[in-house]
């Protein structure tokens, strides 16, 4: 059997294939980051493609760390029955699904703010995507994040998701805590990178004192800023020994943010051809070569020869996507069903389109092909 279709275990979680599919924000949370019986829909129907592990899109653990519009919140306890709905649905369907937990720090949409909050980052300095300028986190601020994260933990776990991811990437809090480019602190947290690490461990050690030994707890961490004074991989291989030191039990590979130039960004145009894919998959290879636990590639991998290879040549233990699955949540299954094409995603990131709307993320060039169809 294609070593890519093993069997395989994260801690407590046993995944039947070695695909990922990586956060995805869907936009189908209601005006207070409530889930919506869309987004229950959404989730179900990937739980169904067979995937190895579903990650939910970022979900914020503050009111002040939300980000795009109809984001899905996890900030209290009310929420707590639209998480085990979508829970229950991947599972009814077959599938495992863990959320990813975010506070967007100096990244946040102070127009989404309800109750007149503050935006929170590791120093006072304008952020280079939105020139927010935020308050500089004291040790009360710093307290009341890790009591947050923590208890988002704790709701996932006991809306029956099997394990929680940080986002530790794209420039959000924790990315800002590690990164020269948004923490210019002077105390324990800042300077060097065993300094700038502190916050991470801090939230690491919370949510795992949350939720006990045995969840799964993992990490979508940025490695490298591609920005200048950014975080580099030098020091992210430090912070990945520690992380796998102090109990991780998985680091997604990513790298890149908005303050990147738009071809290192994160999320990337890659042509339909082998060699433009899998364009952080080196980055993976560099961390897996110096962590004991299980490492996860993404960003633009597209076929299952390339998701194949990367796992063959010990690049990383699995291979995350996003787009794909957006145009087709049944990629894998497709896959396992003998018919092995590339994904049809073509890249084009036109998906955000109807999510910024309102009416959930969808992909562009298959709306574009169903109107033809119903012209003609
Ligand atoms: C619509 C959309 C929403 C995304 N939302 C998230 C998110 O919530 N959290 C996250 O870590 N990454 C998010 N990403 C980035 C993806 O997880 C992934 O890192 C990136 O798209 C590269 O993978 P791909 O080439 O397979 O799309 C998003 C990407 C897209 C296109
Ligand atoms: S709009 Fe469709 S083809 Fe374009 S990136 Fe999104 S899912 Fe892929």
């Amino acid at each position: 059997m294609s070593v890519f279709f093993e069997n395989t275990w994260i801690k407590s979680l046993e995944l039947p294939n070695r695909s990922v599919r990586s956060a995805t924000w869907t936009g189908l949370g209601d005006e207070k980051g409530y889930v919506t019986d869309r987004a229950v829909q959404r989730y179900r129907e990937l739980g169904a493609g067979r995937i190895g592990l579903i990650i939910s899109g970022y979900m914020y653990v503050m009111t002040n760390g939300s980000q795009l519009p109809f984001m899905i919140g996890n900030y209290e306890d009310g929420q707590i029955e639209g998480l085990t709905r979508i829970a229950e649905a991947v599972h009814a369907e077959g599938g495992r699904i863990i959320p990813q937990i975010v506070h967007t720090g100096v990244r946040a949409n102070p127009k989404a703010f309800r109750n007149g909050e503050e935006i929170w980052g590791p120093s006072a300095v304008p952020d280079p995507v939105t020139g927010n300028i935020p308050k500089e986190v004291g040790k009360s601020e710093i307290l009341s994040l890790l009591e947050a994260y923590a208890a988002a933990a704790l709701r996932a776990k006991k809306a029956g998701f099997d394990g929680v991811q940080l986002h530790g990437a794209h420039g959000y809090q924790i990315n800002q805590f590690l990164s020269p480019i948004w923490n210019k602190r002077t105390d324990a947290y800042g300077g060097s990178i065993k300094n700038r690490y502190r916050f991470l461990a801090e939230v690491l050690e919370a949510v795992r004192g949350a939720v006990g030994d045995d969840f799964p707890v993992l990490i979508k961490l940025g490695v490298h800023d591609f920005a200048e004074n950014g975080l580099l991989p030098e020091e992210s291989v430090q912070v990945a020994r520690r992380l796998a030191e102090d109990g991780i039990d998985a680091i997604e590979v990513s790298a890149g943010s908005a303050a990147s130039p738009k071809d290192l960004a994160p999320i990337r145009k890659v042509k339909r051809i082998p060699e433009d894919e899998a364009y952080l998959a080196d980055l993976a290879l560099y961390i897996k070569q110096s962590v004991p636990v299980p490492v996860i590639a993404v960003g633009g991998i597209r076929s299952l020869s390339t998701a194949t290879k990367i796992v063959e040549d010990r690049k990383a233990d699995y291979v995350a996507l996003s787009r794909p699955f957006i145009r087709e949540p049944h990629l894998i299954r497709r896959w396992m069903d003998g018919d092995t094409e590339p994904a049809l995603c073509i890249s084009c990131g036109g998906c955000f389109e109807t999510g910024l709307e309102g009416k959930g993320i969808s992909c562009k060039v298959e709306r574009k092909l169903r109107e033809k169809q119903e012209k003609e």
